[in-house]
């Protein structure tokens, strides 16, 4: 038997939480052999609502669950874990754009980064999910000088996921069939989903479709504002797909794509003329426990134009927390 991993994850009261927790405890994440320890972190006032959740998973019975702590203290819930899911943030509703939810949410994760910081195992992998994930992220690896930036991702799958989807349903081919799809820049609507490069069979995605115009006005507008429209039609945010993407981005950076692309928001090395440390969602593919961006990628005038407006509203989210940040 493998000795536990500690997975905290914040939040853990949330929608998100409680479409995710079942399944980390399932071993979706980490694999059928992995055995976890889940560290719950939430707010004072939703104790009693992790204690209900902790009871069900209790329930399950689920032979790789370990142990389970509930706190609303970060140094004890980040405390040598390995895995963090900061998840925990205050959710976007209707109306609201993400940019409104930027200084709300940018303090929990100065305080979050400077825990992880401080108690966290030195190679933990964390993944932000709490919006406005990008920036977030951001701040979380700013606040911990002492552990590798490089540790620090925010969620595009859902994204990616978003965009394969209405590229299998456009296609008429299965989602599982199409490769080498990009999603750029921001979790935002700005957000510029590639697919170029992408192919199915060995043909041309791109080829195959052969329509500019439903690309620019069809495929990215129903990607970019698909947040939205789950929320105007379920009165929530997405919680079910954002869990599973989650699980998609640790479980393939942890146990590895297989030469696959997949898109994480990683801190930019200064590649495709983004500049050093903007978390910025890129192609990349990862292999023993390492994601590994996709290099050398020609970058057209339209998709260059669709990478600077992400990267401006991302520059922009920096800015506006930078005083945060001393
Ligand atoms: P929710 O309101 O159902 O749950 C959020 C939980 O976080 C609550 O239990 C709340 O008490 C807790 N929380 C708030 N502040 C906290 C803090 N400082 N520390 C610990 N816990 C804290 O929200 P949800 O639907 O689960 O969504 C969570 C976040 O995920 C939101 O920011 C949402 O916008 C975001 N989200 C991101 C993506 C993505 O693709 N990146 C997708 C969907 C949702
Ligand atoms: C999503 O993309 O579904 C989430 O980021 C929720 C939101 O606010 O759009």
């Amino acid at each position: 038997m493998k000795a536990p991993v500690r997975v905290a994850v914040t939040g853990a009261a949330g929608q998100i939480g409680y479409s995710l927790l079942f399944r980390i405890a399932s071993g979706e994440m980490l694999g059928k052999d992995q055995p976890v320890i889940l560290q719950l972190l939430d707010l004072p006032q939703a104790q009693t609502a992790v204690k209900g959740v902790m009871m069900e998973l209790e329930d399950c019975a689920f032979p790789l669950l370990a142990g389970m702590v509930a706190t609303d203290d970060p140094e004890v819930a980040f405390k040598d874990v390995q895995v963090a899911l900061l998840v925990g943030a205050r959710p976007r509703s209707k109306g609201m754009e993400r940019k409104d939810l930027l200084t709300a949410n940018a303090e929990i994760f100065t305080v979050q980064g400077a825990a992880l910081n401080k108690v966290a195992d030195r190679n933990v992998k964390v993944l932000v999910v709490g919006n406005p994930a990008n920036t977030n992220a951001y701040i979380a690896m700013k606040s911990a000088p002492d552990l590798n930036p490089k540790n620090f991702t925010a969620m595009l799958r859902l994204d990616h996921n978003r965009a394969l989807s209405q590229l299998a349903a456009k296609t008429g081919k299965p989602v599982a069939a199409i490769e080498k799809l990009a999603v750029w820049g921001n979790h935002s609507p700005t957000m510029y989903a590639d697919y170029r490069f992408a192919t199915i069979d060995g043909q041309s995605v791109k080829d195959m479709i052969n329509d500019h115009e439903w690309n620019r006005d069809v495929f990215l507008p129903t990607v970019g504002k698909r947040g939205a429209a789950i929320i105007e039609a379920r009165g929530l945010s997405s919680a079910a797909s954002a869990a599973n993407a989650a699980i998609d981005h640790i479980r393939d950076w942890v146990l590895g794509t297989n030469g696959k692309w997949v898109t994480m928001g990683i801190p930019s090395d200064g590649s495709y003329g983004i500049p050093k440390d903007v978390m910025f969602g890129f192609p990349v593919t990862c292999e023993n426990g390492e994601y590994k961006m996709v290099e050398g990628l020609e970058i057209d005038q339209f998709s260059r134009d669709c990478i600077n407006v992400t990267l401006n509203e991302l520059e922009e989210e920096r800015a506006g927390v930078a005083h945060l940040l001393g």
